[in-house]
């Protein structure tokens, strides 16, 4: 029988913009039982009342993920109001937009890893127990970013790097538990978050540095990573370049080096 999420008690961070937002609505629609969690309140709360509105429990919890104290009381409260949890999607992430050799600031690489490793790494710990007893699901937006070398994005692909290494190990381990792990690996979404990342003085732009209206929408990107969950899919590559370019790779790492340049408009 094919998995749905109707009913199913998921935590999703980075819940308050973008890719997570999106995601909130299509689980929210398919029935999902859902614990939101970011740092933004009042947007934060904003999306858990259009859940609420699409007829099923959301609950808003203000959770920075790059203090663990806080993702275990998000997983707490979730199982606590839920009475478990079947699934943990782990969206929350931010950006940079610098050279490695024009970064000032080297602050931001902490930043980066801070909340895009150790954020979905806390969440995870804290969840792990509860997902084992009812064999669920655990989903970590990477980027594309997370496979190969991204120009601009040291310290973020790094930290996109790191979590496929995390999740990639605990799939190893968690060989017969029942527990399904998806990497999702999008490229570029039109999305705030090249405005809430760090350029290289640790400040954060005020336009977009990218013309990305060449990306994919939030709502596609959510309705590709939800189709990956439910198959159990062990990742998901968005667009067919990056199919193409991951087979690609060891016989002409060059020519994708190049293409990663020209995407965000180096020669
Ligand atoms: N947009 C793209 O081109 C793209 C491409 C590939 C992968 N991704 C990945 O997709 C995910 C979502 O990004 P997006 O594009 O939707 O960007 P976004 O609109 O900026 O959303 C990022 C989300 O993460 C949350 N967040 C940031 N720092 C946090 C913290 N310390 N604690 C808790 N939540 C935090 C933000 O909420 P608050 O600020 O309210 O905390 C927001 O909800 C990220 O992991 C990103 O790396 C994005």
């Amino acid at each position: 029988m094919s998995y749905s999420f109707n009913e199913k008690r998921i935590v999703l961070t980075g819940a308050s913009s973008g890719i997570g937002e999106a995601l909130a609505c299509q689980l929210a629609a398919e029935g999902a039982r859902l614990v939101l969690a970011a740092r933004t309140v009042d947007k934060l709360e904003q999306v858990a009342q259009r859940c609420k509105e699409a007829g099923t429990a959301a609950l808003a919890v203000p959770t920075d993920v790059s203090q663990e104290d806080q993702c275990n009381e998000l997983v707490s409260i979730a199982v606590d109001q839920l009475g478990g949890l079947d699934g943990i999607i782990l969206n929350a992430g931010i950006s940079m937009w610098a050279r490695f050799d024009e970064v000032t600031d080297s602050s931001i690489f902490r930043q980066l890893m801070a909340v895009n490793y150790f954020g979905a790494l806390y969440c995870l710990r804290a969840a792990l127990p509860h997902l084992k007893e009812t064999r669920g699901r655990i989903a970590a937006m990477s980027s594309a970013a997370g496979k190969t070398g991204a120009p601009l994005h040291s310290g973020y692909a790094a930290s996109k790097h790191a979590l496929t290494g995390l999740l990639e190990s605990l799939r190893t381990e968690l060989v017969g538990s029942g527990i399904r792990i998806t990497l999702l690996y999008p490229e570029f979404v039109r999305t705030g978050i090249r405005l809430h990342g760090f350029q290289g003085d640790g400040s954060h732009p005020a336009s977009d540095p990218f013309d990305d209206s060449a990306g994919m929408s939030a709502e596609e990107t959510a309705r590709i990573a939800l189709r990956a969950i439910r198959k159990g899919k062990r990742e998901e590559l968005f667009i067919p370049l990056m199919k193409i370019g991951n087979l690609a790779r060891p016989f002409i790492p060059g020519v994708i080096d190049s293409i990663a340049r020209k995407k965000v408009g180096l020669a």
